[in-house]
């Protein structure tokens, strides 16, 4: 395979930054785009991102008809992700899905089956996993720096969502509720940091400040704060502020019997700093991609995952991150979601 032609099912913020990462790699060309929302195409094709002969279509069905696709990335709103794998899956792509990769269970029992069968590249759009700082973040606990990690934490305060296309994100039933859809990445970062799969949940979260936004009505939560506990006997607490701007956006914290580490703004300024627990270390460590990857979507974040899909699919390879991480990403989320409605009573992970 010369170029791996991509096409896009959702032109909207995330389509188009996936556009302009992929249009940095010389293995890839986006070829098409599917979105019903005429506004977003024009927005993508404006971009500078798509080949000069790409098609633009109202529909997914559209677009797998007008061109030859070996690839989709699916960064459509949450509720759409399943209807959009089952179309790109009947078409044998290989597909890079945005997260969350549904948002209920039965959806990811569906998936469940339908990715077992796949045997193409299916990757999750969990970004965080491929950003150099967190790579640089589990490499210090795989070289045993912290010792056994016993209490992590992450803490994000930020404004609102941005306006989207109909403001679905707004929608607790089209996205699963601020936990699965925006807290999933967090999720997915402290399982993998904690080294074991999460096995309980408790939530206290409220919808407290956020009634009116964009001419729309949200119903989802606000502010809340999660404790997670681990197969392995870790703990995590994870706050999240939807009404908060002000000050530093994200902390992540992870406090081992050997040591304990702590990033602040972690997609700004690619450093964490680690303590030894005999206090005899004291280091800031630096892993930033170049400027200009930094400058792209995510820190860069995107522009890696979507080297990764592309290499995955050129090795024959699954896609990394894959269906089962994802999975417990929206597990988590759904336990927080239904632990903090229920007073903040304890979920358990199902296996
Ligand atoms: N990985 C990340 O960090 C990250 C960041 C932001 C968003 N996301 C995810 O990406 C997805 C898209 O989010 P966004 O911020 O780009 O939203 P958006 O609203 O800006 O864009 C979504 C686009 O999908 C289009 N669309 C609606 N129905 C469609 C259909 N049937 N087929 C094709 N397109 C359709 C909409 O018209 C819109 O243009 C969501 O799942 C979101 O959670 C991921």
């Amino acid at each position: 395979m010369d170029q791996v032609r991509v096409g896009i099912a959702g032109a909207g913020g995330m389509g188009r930054s996936h556009a302009q990462c992929l249009a940095r790699l010389d293995g890839a060309s986006v070829v098409g785009a599917a979105d019903p929302y005429a506004a977003s195409l024009e927005k993508l094709k404006a971009g500078g991102h798509m080949t000069n002969d790409a098609v633009y279509c109202a529909s997914l069905n559209e677009l797998l008809q007008a061109a030859s696709l070996d690839a989709l990335i699916i960064a459509a709103p949450d509720d759409l992700h399943l209807e959009l794998i089952e179309t790109a899956m009947q078409a044998g792509v290989h597909i890079l899905c945005e997260k969350p990769i549904v948002h209920n269970r039965s959806g990811l029992d569906r998936l469940a089956r339908l990715v077992a069968g796949y045997d193409k590249t299916f990757q999750v759009g969990l970004e965080s996993r491929h950003l150099p700082v967190h790579k640089a973040i589990r490499r210090t606990l795989d070289d045993g720096a912290l010792g056994q990690p016993r209490l992590l934490w992450c803490k994000e305060f930020r404004g609102p969502f941005l306006e989207k296309p109909g403001n679905w994100i707004l929608n607790q039933a089209r996205t699963g509720g601020t936990f699965v859809e925006k807290m999933c990445h967090y999720f997915d970062l402290l399982t993998w940091f904690a080294g074991a799969r999460p096995v309980k949940v408790m939530a206290s979260a409220a919808q407290d400040v956020l009634f009116d936004l964009y001419g729309a009505t949200p119903d989802i939560i606000d502010n809340g704060i999660v404790l997670i506990e681990y197969g392995n006997g870790a703990r995590a607490t994870v706050m999240v502020c939807m009404f908060m701007p002000a000050g530093p956006s994200l902390e992540l914290g992870i406090l081992g019997d050997k040591g304990r580490l702590e990033s602040v703004d972690p997609f700004v300024h690619s450093a964490f700093e680690f303590w030894s627990v005999d206090g005899q270390t004291h280091e800031s460590r630096t892993e930033a991609p170049p400027d200009d990857v930094h400058r792209t979507s995510h820190a860069g974040g995107v522009f890696y995952e979507d080297a990764a899909f592309i290499e995955a699919i050129r090795n024959g390879t699954p896609g990394y991150p894959g269906f089962a991480i994802a999975r417990d990403s929206v597990l988590v989320g759904l336990a927080a979601e239904e632990s903090a409605r229920n007073g903040g009573a304890a979920v358990r992970i199902e296996p």
